[in-house]
């Protein structure tokens, strides 16, 4: 086992340019400038995101080693994202890690973006007090709730990097509900920390009821002073399995949106002048957000009372909700049983660092089964992803 590898690893799975170095599991810097460009066309053009990596990823990698205070030279491994992703994004990223590879004749790793989610709990902050974490000591079976823009899934863990899909949106993931339900409402792109902040400061005003009968169960949010009442489903709640599905909840969103408005809204429209109150789309994001995480919550129960986890690891953009994380630490609490999450939102947003712990995980627990073939420089089992499709899913 390498203790304490130092890794610099890259991810440009979609619209951001990220390039980050850790030691062991301490982030030494994490360098994620993002692409601004797609604010204006509501939602990520891969090309222009393909352009603005081409043109920052030099960049981008000198600016993580300057911060880090490392050379090349002294990096154990390099790492970098080969997929889910958009192709023409991933391919900048990983053209840059082969060259560095290369010429500097340090091993390359690939990795799978929804790992790098998996594990970024596992990131620590650089700091004289950050503990050092005891992977031997680590207790298993763990599960890994999955929260991204493009993903939601719950991993069953059974080890390290031994792991199962038990349940995933059978639709929209939920961080698109977010996005999808903000941009209904005119809150920009990405709309989903919008709609967090905007409920987050409104939701005091707001009475939260949970309304079941056999056929359905529906969330009943009302504002407490003007006695409007918003009624959204919970899509999954009566299905006796893991998975989970947003985009009945986004098209009941959308419905409710247009009962309220004199315009049609459509579901794709964007930036819209909706002709709402503030407080109406205020309202509208505790009920959107109120709605999204029951459904999380129902799920994460039953996989906790089927699988019995020691712990639960969250990961992805959504987790930076601290409502969503609130409300699911309530359960693992009830149930004790450990909730970890990032330390920073920086690393639940797409980042680097989270590849780069992926990437250290890997050496730390499996470094015997990787075949490091010193002619090219690489583990040869890894590299072989590495020149496929870059379109593995978790
Ligand atoms: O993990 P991520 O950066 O990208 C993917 O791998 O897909 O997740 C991005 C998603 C977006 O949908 C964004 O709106 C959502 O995470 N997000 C949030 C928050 N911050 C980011 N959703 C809800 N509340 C937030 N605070
Ligand atoms: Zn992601």
């Amino acid at each position: 086992m390498i203790k304490n590898p130092l890794i610099l690893a890259i991810d440009t799975s979609c619209d951001e340019t990220s390039c980050s170095i850790v030691r062991g599991l301490n982030v030494l810097s994490n360098v994620l400038p993002s692409q601004q460009i797609h604010k204006k066309h509501g939602g990520v053009v891969p090309s222009l995101a393909r352009l603005a990596h081409m043109q920052r990823i030099d960049s981008v990698v000198e600016e993580a080693l300057k911060k880090a205070r490392v050379k090349i030279s002294e990096i154990d491994a390099i790492a970098v994202t080969i997929g889910p992703g958009l192709a023409i994004a991933l391919e900048v990223g990983i053209k840059k890690a082969k060259e560095l590879s290369f010429e500097y004749n340090k091993p390359l790793l690939a990795i799978n973006h929804m790992q790098g989610h998996l594990y970024s709990s596992f990131a620590q902050r650089n700091s004289s007090k950050s503990t050092q974490v005891d992977l031997k000591k680590q207790k298993f079976p763990v599960l890994g709730f999955l929260i991204s823009g493009g993903h939601t899934e719950i991993i069953l863990l059974n080890s390290f990097f031994e792991y199962q899909k038990i349940g995933q949106t059978l639709d929209d993931s939920c961080g698109e509900a977010f996005d999808k339900c903000g941009r209904m409402l005119g809150l920009g792109y990405p709309a989903g920390p919008v709609v967090s902040e905007f409920a987050q400061k409104h939701r005091k005003n707001m009475t939260l009821e949970i309304r079941k009968s056999n056929l359905s169960t529906l969330c009943v949010s009302t504002n407490k002073s003007s006695g409007q009442v918003y009624e959204l489903p919970i899509p999954m709640a009566h299905s006796k399995d893991l998975n989970l599905s947003f985009s009945g909840l986004k098209t009941a969103f959308a419905q409710l949106v247009n009962s309220l408005t004199e315009e049609e809204i459509h579901i794709s429209q964007k930036l819209v002048d909706t002709g709402l109150k503030k407080t109406q789309i205020m309202d509208l994001c505790v009920a959107f957000e109120y709605a999204a995480i029951e459904q999380l919550k129902i799920k994460l129960e039953k996989a906790i009372l089927e699988y019995q986890p020691k712990e639960v690891w969250l990961g992805g953009g959504v987790v930076a909700s601290s409502r969503l994380r609130s409300e699911l630490r309530k359960i693992c609490l009830r149930s004790n049983i450990q909730l970890k999450y990032p330390y920073s939102t920086k690393l639940t947003t797409d980042n680097a660092a989270m590849i780069a712990i992926a990437a250290s995980l890997k050496i730390q627990t499996q470094l015997p089964t990787l075949k490091h073939n010193p002619k090219v420089g690489v583990f040869t089992k890894e590299y072989e992803f590495l020149d496929r499709q870059p379109s593995l899913s978790l």
